[in-house]
């Protein structure tokens, strides 16, 4: 429809049509009961009113959703079309690997491949609109949704969540396999504090500006058609009222003119923040702050036309906010073709295709993290091999997200080993309970395969915990089958960097799983026999220990910094008990190749504003596989106006090696890339020194100086 067409239909739209336009309310209102009973009547809905609201939230599936539209469509006076959303956060059929693991591969074209697929089928089953992704920075594993965030570093999740945005929409998102792409949740809503859920936050503004709003602001440059608001406070504010963060910074310094949707009732908790005094109150300061869409409470519905009456909102302000979710509609053309993509025989040939599983096996592979390997891996088939732990045979490993997958179809590591590998002799006990068959078959095999960890329903949203080592059940069976195990493969599944030193320092071999999706397993067991080479990277660091949180490697330095030991030394800024660094670090993660860094080369020394500067190295795969190699390329600011991280990633190739092959690597520095916000909150670059390093992970030394002039 042409532009100006809307705008026609919305001065020909009642007061109360507008506002039914920027409601969303979940499945539980289209029930075939045209009672007012339930839900209904909690929102005191009138006759029919359900089906005239704006969009629905979490309804799927191609014929489902056709008949809704139609029933939607009947009803609604001028006949505009519904929206349909859902969180489709790392698949909808088939499951790839959670977020995290995504951004563990340290392959930002992988995420994108992973979106369009996943947008392929939503749009088959009739969706238009997706919840992801969440660009939402983390530094704690104690939130459950460390889960859905590709990690800890404002870059990587930035060249991540920006590929998954053009993934879902494509170059045009009214193309057949297109979905709108929702970057949530906005802002800084990874690091509630203390890493429990919902809780405020308490960040500077050098912290929000430079570490958290990164990612977002790369979601929106790639053209996130919405951005979803965050349940937390930013600044005593919670974010979903502050006019500061959606008018003065989505708006205004981010020049986002897509639509703003609540999180779930998150407008009516403004009431329990203390924010708001009541329903009406909590309306007036979001629409104030600039919330088009109200996600699943009636504070929009029932308030917003007394506030207009009484000139408390203006209406240019619903206006706006109206005409904003109407042209959404129309750039996903469905004012001509209602159903977009829904298409029962679609759903048919692309859910769960074959094509998408082995993506899903695929992206597992670059996903999955070796973190230590003192010659057990790759195992040989002519072994005897035991695997011990429920985790073996459990299907819930897909991630809580996911959560149009069919469990049923997940593939176990059970599954995997047997149909994969039928000629290796590998006995199971998939059960925590330590019993001495269990034990006596440890102490006969060449390697016990230990799966431990999570599964899906211990992280996710509200999943906080306040201890991230294992449970005492899974550190005895640890130590059980230590004890009488000649060598013994450790498999960490979850959604969180979990605190493991004991079982790291005594296992022969470890491997972080994190939730690797409904063919993540296919994956692991090609990892484990040696037919794919592991090249996934911690995107998050994994600590030794719950008090070192929050945690990242780009710390800044002290005024008493360690110096290099791991023993406690008085009057420097460390602990007791624990080392300052991380058990592994970000960016860490084995292969079985042995690949080497040449020295780091620079073109010139010295780096002029408008000029830029290459930075190389070799890189060399000495091994007799072919490997992935994700290079890295951080930099350090050695003295600033603030203080400054101890390093940055700045740059990322993933590059294939055959077996004894030699490549350079090169990065081109440019002044753009050393700016940081000054105390005064002008980002700009100072002239000075710098170091850079060109490596394997974040601890590398392979450095040399320059200066910016
Ligand atoms: C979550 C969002 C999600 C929404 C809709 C909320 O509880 O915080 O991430 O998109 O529900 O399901």
């Amino acid at each position: 429809m042409e532009e100006k067409k809307l705008q026609k239909l919305l001065e020909d739209m009642s007061l109360q049509e507008k506002i039914e336009q920027l409601v969303q309310l979940n499945g539980l209102f289209f029930g075939s009961s045209e009672q007012l009973t339930g839900p209904a009547a909690a929102f005191r809905l009138s006759e029919g009113q359900a089906y005239r609201t704006g969009s629905v939230l979490g309804e799927h599936g191609a014929a489902r959703l056709k008949k809704l539209q139609d029933r939607m469509m009947a009803e609604q006076p001028h006949h505009i079309p519904a929206l349909f959303m859902a969180d489709v956060i790392h698949g909808y059929r088939t499951a790839f690997p959670v977020p995290i693991a995504i951004g563990s591969s340290f392959n930002p074209s992988l995420a994108r491949r992973i979106a369009e697929a996943a947008a392929r089928e939503a749009a088959a089953a009739g969706l238009h609109v997706t919840f992801s992704p969440m660009a939402d920075l983390v530094h704690d594993s104690r939130w459950g949704r460390c889960m859905e965030s590709p990690g800890e570093d404002p870059w990587l999740n930035a060249r991540i969540v920006e590929n998954m945005v053009r993934g879902f929409q494509g170059e045009d998102v009214s193309e057949k396999g297109r979905v709108a792409s929702c970057v949530k949740h906005f802002a800084a809503y990874g690091a509630a504090q203390a890493g429990r859920d919902y809780n405020v936050t308490e960040l500077s503004e050098h912290t929000l500006f430079e570490d958290y709003l990164p990612a977002y602001r790369a979601a929106v440059e790639a053209g996130a058609c919405l951005v979803m608001t965050a349940f937390n406070t930013i600044d005593r504010r919670p974010c979903t009222t502050s006019r500061r963060l959606l008018r003065d910074l989505l708006r205004g310094d981010m020049g986002f003119e897509g639509v703003v949707i609540t999180d779930y009732s998150a407008i009516k908790e403004t009431i329990s923040h203390g924010t708001s005094e009541d329903e009406r109150d909590a309306a007036r300061q979001a629409m104030l702050a600039g919330c088009d869409i109200d996600m699943m409470t009636s504070c929009y519905l029932h308030e917003l036309e007394p506030l207009i009456r009484d000139g408390r909102v203006p209406e240019s302000l619903l206006d706006e906010a109206v005409l904003r979710v109407l042209k959404l509609k129309n750039v996903l053309g469905l004012f001509e073709h209602p159903y977009k993509d829904a298409s029962e025989e679609d759903e048919q040939q692309l859910l769960f295709c074959p094509e998408h599983q082995a993506l899903s096996r695929e992206a597992a592979e670059e996903t999955i993290v070796l973190l230590k390997n003192e010659g057990v891996l790759p195992l040989s088939p002519d072994r005897k091999i035991v695997v011990i732990g429920s985790l073996a045979e459990d299907r819930a490993i897909v991630g809580s997200w996911a959560v149009f997958a069919d469990r049923s179809q997940t593939v176990t590591l059970r599954e995997a080993l047997e149909t994969l590998y039928p000629e290796a002799d590998v006995t199971f006990f998939a059960s925590d309970a330590i019993t001495e068959d269990m034990l006596s078959a440890a102490a006969e095999a060449d390697t016990v395969l230990l799966a431990l960890g999570e599964n899906e329903t211990w992280t996710g949203e509200s999943r906080s915990i306040a201890d991230i080592s294992l449970p005492a059940s899974q550190k005895k069976l640890f130590d059980a089958v230590r004890a009488a195990a000649r060598k013994t493969v450790t498999l960490l599944f979850g959604g969180r960097p979990l605190a493991v030193p004991e079982i790291a320092q005594q296992t022969d071999a470890l491997i972080e799983v994190w939730l690797p999706g409904s063919c993540g397993c296919c994956a692991l067991a090609d990892i484990l026999f040696g037919k794919v080479n592991p090249s996934g990277r911690l995107s998050m660091s994994m600590p030794w220990h719950t008090g070192q949180l929050p945690i990242s490697y780009a710390a800044f330095q002290t005024g008493r910094p360690k110096p290099e030991t791991d023993r406690f030394v008085p009057f420097v800024s460390n602990y007791m008990d624990v080392p300052n660094r991380p058990l592994y670090p970000f960016g860490f993660g084995l292969s079985y190749s042995e690949v080497t860094y040449g020295p780091v080369c620079l073109n010139t020394d010295t780096l002029t504003s408008g000029g830029s500067l290459q930075a190389e190295a070799v890189i060399e795969n000495k091994g007799p596989l072919p490997v992935k190699e994700a290079v890295q390329l951080y930099i350090r600011d050695l003295h600033g106006s603030v203080v400054r991280p101890v390093r940055e990633l700045k740059g990322l190739e993933k590059i294939c090696l055959a077996p004894g092959e030699r490549r350079t690597v090169r990065f081109t520095v440019t002044e753009e890339m050393l700016r940081f916000y000054d105390a005064d909150m002008h980002f700009v670059s100072e002239p000075g020194a710098f170091r850079l390093w060109i490596g394997h992970d974040s601890l590398t030394e392979n450095g040399a100086d320059f200066r910016l002039e």
